[in-house]
């Protein structure tokens, strides 16, 4: 796909993110349909912030985001800190991601059916399936991570932010998660940003990577695109 010819989905204009003190300064930058951003860069340097801050956790310190997505489920994330009800089960914690996806309005008759259908779905693809009615506080590390994916792909999200959310997996897993969130991201034509402590895996999944260094985004390599 030609990224240049839409619209973006969101546009970063000379933003700078942090708390007291700006962490990340200047970030321009423009994402469109289809692309997959990620990010890397040293513990603490600030990335878990910029992720918040799009996603309108954390106020800019500095510049403007505008983003073109829905309003309801547009915007979906996977924080490093899951943010799971523990208590609930896989199915209870996906279905509030497909709860944030629905539209009410658009779907009045079928939007039960299909929101059900969604959950078993995305907890499919996670492999969760025979943990479905499981509380989550009972599954290991790694599962509750595929669990807040599960939760995020049955948003089924134009923009999806992940941070970091392939850690504790192993490398089996890996595969099977990051070819599910790929072939969602294809089939939807949504787009990504992904903090990846991995530099190669982060080389390999995007089409952009950036690193932060010295309080600056740095657009490092320019890879699946010059591979298509
Ligand atoms: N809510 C907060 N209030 C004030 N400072 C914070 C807050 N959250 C994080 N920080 C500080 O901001 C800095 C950057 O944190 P951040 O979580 O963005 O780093 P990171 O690049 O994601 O690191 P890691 O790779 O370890 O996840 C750290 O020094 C951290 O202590
Ligand atoms: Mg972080």
């Amino acid at each position: 796909m030609n990224h240049a010819d839409s619209k973006p989905l969101a546009t970063l204009e000379n933003l700078s993110v942090g708390y007291d003190e700006p962490l990340i300064s200047k970030i321009n930058m423009e994402i469109r349909p289809g692309e997959i951003i990620s990010i890397v860069g040293s513990s603490g340097i600030g990335k878990t912030t910029l992720l918040r801050t799009i996603a309108g956790l954390v106020a800019p310190l500095e510049g403007s985001i505008n983003l073109n997505v829905q309003q309801r489920g547009g915007l979906g994330y996977i924080p490093q800190k899951l943010g799971l009800i523990r208590h609930a089960s896989v199915t209870h914690n996906v279905g509030l991601g497909a709860r944030a996806g629905t539209n009410f309005r658009e779907e009045p008759l079928t939007w039960w059916k299909r929101r059900s259908e969604r959950v078993s779905e995305a907890i499919a693809l996670m492999g969760l399936s025979d943990k479905a009615d499981e509380p989550v506080r009972r599954l290991s590390g790694g599962q509750q991570k595929r669990v807040a994916t599960a939760r995020t792909l049955a948003q089924q999200p134009q923009l999806l932010l992940a941070d970091e959310f392939l850690s504790e997996l192993d490398e089996d897993n890996i595969e099977v998660v990051v070819q599910a969130v790929l072939n969602y991201l294809e089939k939807s034509g949504a787009a990504m940003i992904l903090i990846e402590h991995n530099i190669a895996r982060a080389v390999e999944i995007s089409h952009r990577t950036f690193s932060v260094r010295e309080g600056r985004l740095t657009e490092f390599t320019d890879h699946r695109s010059e591979q298509e």
